[in-house]
């Protein structure tokens, strides 16, 4: 930009925020609009929360001054929801998980972000090019192409500076034109996702038994593409989570025997309840494996399996940070250690799984973006980017270091308090009210500090989260079978009941006819349980 063009941008802003410090009377307000650079890693649903919040929901008065700039790896946006064209063999990583006839897991009204609906007439659990779509139209609806740095790989980022001031160096690789890049930010915002880095847990006897049969294979879920790939095998499924229920129910269409190795009863699972299906065969988690076969915790054992496919989750790794110093990766969760770690489950120390409270550099350098798994991630990365942009503008809002950690030594205490292992839980929002305490609890911390009512942020005594996606977060199974359903009776009667919903409020309303239409046929037909049928 022009020197000229430069000095008129400023001059705008010093204009605008003469008009801020009025609007925001009741927030202290920082001397002139101050010139930041902000980059944001990663543009899958976390960095595009991230960006439209910062650029296009804080008002202007606050952003003028800042240049955003969106790092993003792969040919475009979307993240997990981008398909992989080419998915490498392994030990290559593909580029994201995604497989054929994936549809989501939840209603899409509950998974979008505030106030952008999907299109009309989008089947309530759409397949996933509808959500790289809904992606897209974001992107397009709020004009936010020209902040993307696509084919741009982050390497390295390196605060460089004291733990009181200074800048990121953040290197990295421009694959189309092959060649690397530096460039210096003020702020980072992690948004690189953790479905990207397979756990394959180590259980006894796994490789010897893998070895001792030329026929035998195990696959991580990140590999699984298509069904028919199982056809005619011997297949058992560790893990119950999202991808082991949806890859075994695939799998059982094709596979001469299905198993699946569960660590919880198969209705007991808290997010994801798993459907007693017919072909599928129950196990208990495995203990280990011997060259014939498979033994359980419970001593019973399986000898004629042949393919195992580990639906076991993935790792939180950030190797940019890790290379520039910044995270270490920690076999023993670093409790009481003043540097961001990893244990591979979880980084630490962080404030409500976003903040960094590293000593060094100061507090607001850096922030994450949709750490928190089984989050109706749309919603959740909004709240999570109103804190980290409004924390930005207004750096005096951030409090003592030592009281975030105090507030995150205080959740520890209480999953410890019931039985659980914070290092292991790692970013699962665990505590009563979940994801909704979560994420309005990051609001409410804006709403108690003088922001209460300003872009974004809902007025005081108004909780973030509006009561249908409670709803619609917790009939999610029900749904489900309403769905499944209206499917069955055909396209006609699919169509119908997506007639006429366009607005947040009618897709809201749908879900609540759903759910009671549901519940008069299963009253009616006395089944009440999670025996019936499931996608
Ligand atoms: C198989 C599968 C099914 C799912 N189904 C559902 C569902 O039904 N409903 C639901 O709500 N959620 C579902 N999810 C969860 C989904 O991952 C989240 O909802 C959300 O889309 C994650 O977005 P993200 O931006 O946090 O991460 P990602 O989508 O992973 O995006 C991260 C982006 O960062 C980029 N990146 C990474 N490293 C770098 C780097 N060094 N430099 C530059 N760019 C980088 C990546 O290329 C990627 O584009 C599913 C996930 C998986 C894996
Ligand atoms: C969209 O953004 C571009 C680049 O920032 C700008 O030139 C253009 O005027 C914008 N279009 C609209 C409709 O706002
Ligand atoms: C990319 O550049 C490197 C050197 O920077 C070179 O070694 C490599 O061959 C180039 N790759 C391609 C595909 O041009
Ligand atoms: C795999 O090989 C074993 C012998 O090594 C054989 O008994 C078994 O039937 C084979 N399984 C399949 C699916 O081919
Ligand atoms: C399984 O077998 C072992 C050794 O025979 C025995 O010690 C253990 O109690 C058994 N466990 C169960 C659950 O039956």
């Amino acid at each position: 930009m022009g020197t000229l063009a430069n000095l008129a941008l400023t001059l705008l802003c010093v204009i605008r925020l003469g008009q801020a410090a009025s609007l925001f009377h009741n927030v202290q307000e920082p001397l002139g609009v101050p010139h930041k650079r902000i980059a944001i890693i990663g543009a899958g649903t976390g960095g595009i929360a991230a960006l439209r919040t910062l650029v296009r929901v804080l008002p202007e008065e606050l952003t003028c001054g800042w240049e955003v700039v969106v790092f993003e790896q792969r040919r475009d946006i979307g993240g997990v929801w981008l398909p992989d064209p080419n998915p490498p063999r392994p030990p290559e990583l593909p580029e994201t998980p995604l497989y054929g006839h994936l549809r989501t897991n939840g209603p899409h009204p509950t998974m979008t972000m505030p106030n952008f609906p999907f299109k009309p007439y989008t089947d309530l659990f759409p397949h996933h090019s509808l959500v790289w779509q809904y992606h897209q139209d974001i992107v397009h609806h709020w004009n936010l192409s020209s902040y993307f740095r696509l084919n741009h790989e982050v390497t390295q980022t390196r605060w460089v500076g004291t733990s009181e001031a200074g800048k990121w160096r953040v290197q990295g690789r421009n694959h189309e034109q092959n060649k690397s890049f530096t460039s210096e930010f003020d702020h980072l915002i992690v948004a690189t996702g953790h479905a990207h880095y397979p756990h394959e847990p180590d259980i006894e006897g796994l490789y010897e038994w893998n070895a001792a049969a030329p026929n035998r294979t195990v696959v991580h879920s990140i590999y699984f593409r298509d069904p028919a790939d199982y056809n005619g095998k011997n297949v058992i499924v560790l893990g119950g989570s999202g991808s082991g229920r949806d890859i075994a129910r695939q799998v059982i269409q094709h596979a001469e025997s299905t198993y699946v190795s569960l660590k919880f009863e198969p209705e007991d699972h808290p997010v994801y309840p798993f459907p007693r299906l017919p072909g599928l065969t129950f196990k208990k988690q495995i203990h280990h494996f011997t060259r014939d076969g498979i033994i359980f915790v419970d001593n019973s054992t399986v000898s004629d399996v042949d393919t195992v496919v580990l639906a076991t989750g993935y790792e939180y790794r950030f190797p940019f940070l890790t290379a520039g110093g910044h995270l270490d990766i920690v076999a023993d969760d670093n409790e009481g250690g003043e540097h961001l770690t990893t244990n591979l489950r979880r980084l630490r120390p962080l404030y409500e799984h976003t903040l960094s409270l590293d000593t060094a550099y100061p507090l607001g350098a850096l922030y994450g973006v949709g750490f928190p798994t089984y989050s109706n991630n749309g919603f959740n990365d909004a709240a999570v980017a109103l804190f980290i942009g409004y924390t930005i503008a207004y750096p005096h809002l951030l409090a003592e270091r030592a009281d975030f950690l105090e507030h995150l030594r205080a959740d520890e205490a209480s999953q410890r308090a019931i039985g659980l292992d914070p290092a292991y839980v790692g970013h699962r929002l665990v505590r009563p009210g979940g994801e909704t305490a979560y994420q309005d609890g990051l609001v409410e911390y804006l709403q108690v500090r003088g922001l209460a009512g300003h872009p974004g942020v809902p007025p005081l005594g108004q909780k973030f989260t509006p009561s249908w996606r409670i709803y619609g977060v917790a009939h999610s199974a029900i749904l489900t079978r309403a769905w499944t359903r209206i499917e069955e009776a055909g396209d006609r009667e699919v169509r119908r009941w997506l007639e006429g919903a366009e607005t947040e409020k009618d897709w809201a309303d749908l879900i609540v006819r759903l759910v009671e239409w549901e519940q008069g046929i299963e009253e009616e037909e006395g089944d009440h349980g999670l025996d019936v049928k499931y996608r």
